[in-house]
C-alpha cells in the first residue's frame, strides 16, 4: 500500500477515496434539498403554515451542509460535483415529485434521511480508519442531528423509530 501523505497529513489514496464518497453524499444531499424545496412549495391542507415553515428550516440547514461537504472535498484536494447530471448518477435518496399531502411529505423526509445516514456511516467508518478527524467529526455531527430529525418526524407521524 502506498503510504504517501498529503500536505494535511492524510494518506493520499484513502483521501481520494473519501473525497469520492463525500461526492456521493453531496449528490444525495442536493436531491434531498430539492425534495425539501418541492414539499415546501407544494404542501397543501390544514397544516400548511406549520409545514411550509418547517420545510424551509430544513432546506436552509441542508443548503449549509451542502456547502460544508463541498468545501471538505476541496480541503481534501478534490473537486466537488456541481451538475445535476452528475448528481443523478449517484442518487440513492428517493426523488419526491409533486408531493402535496402532509404525511407523504414527512415520509419523504424520513426516507431521504435514512439514505443519507447510511452514506454518512459508511464515510464515518472510512474516515476513522484514515485518521481523518475533519471528515469524521463532520459525519458524526450530521448523524446526530439527522437522527434527532428522524425522531421528530416519526413523532409527528405517530410512528416508532
Ligand atoms: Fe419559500
Amino acid at each position: 500500500m502506498n503510504m504517501t501523505v498529503n500536505s494535511i497529513g492524510l494518506e493520499v489514496e484513502i483521501t481520494k477515496e473519501l473525497a469520492n464518497d463525500l461526492n456521493i453524499l453531496l449528490s444525495n444531499f442536493q436531491v434531498y434539498y430539492q425534495n425539501l424545496r418541492g414539499i415546501h412549495w407544494n404542501i397543501k391542507g390544514k397544516r400548511f403554515f406549520d409545514l411550509h415553515t418547517k420545510f424551509e428550516e430544513l432546506y436552509t440547514d441542508a443548503n449549509i451542509k451542502v456547502d460544508e461537504i463541498a468545501e471538505r472535498i476541496l480541503t481534501l484536494g478534490e473537486t466537488p460535483l456541481h451538475t445535476f447530471d452528475d448528481y443523478i448518477k449517484k442518487v440513492k435518496v428517493p426523488i419526491g415529485k409533486n408531493i402535496k399531502q402532509d404525511e407523504k411529505a414527512v415520509h419523504l423526509i424520513v426516507d431521504s434521511l435514512s439514505e443519507l445516514l447510511k452514506i454518512e456511516r459508511m464515510i464515518l467508518e472510512k474516515s476513522d480508519e484514515a485518521n481523518d478527524e475533519g471528515t469524521n467529526s463532520m459525519m458524526s455531527d450530521f448523524i446526530t442531528e439527522q437522527e434527532k430529525t428522524v425522531w421528530m418526524m416519526k413523532a409527528w407521524l405517530d410512528e416508532s423509530i
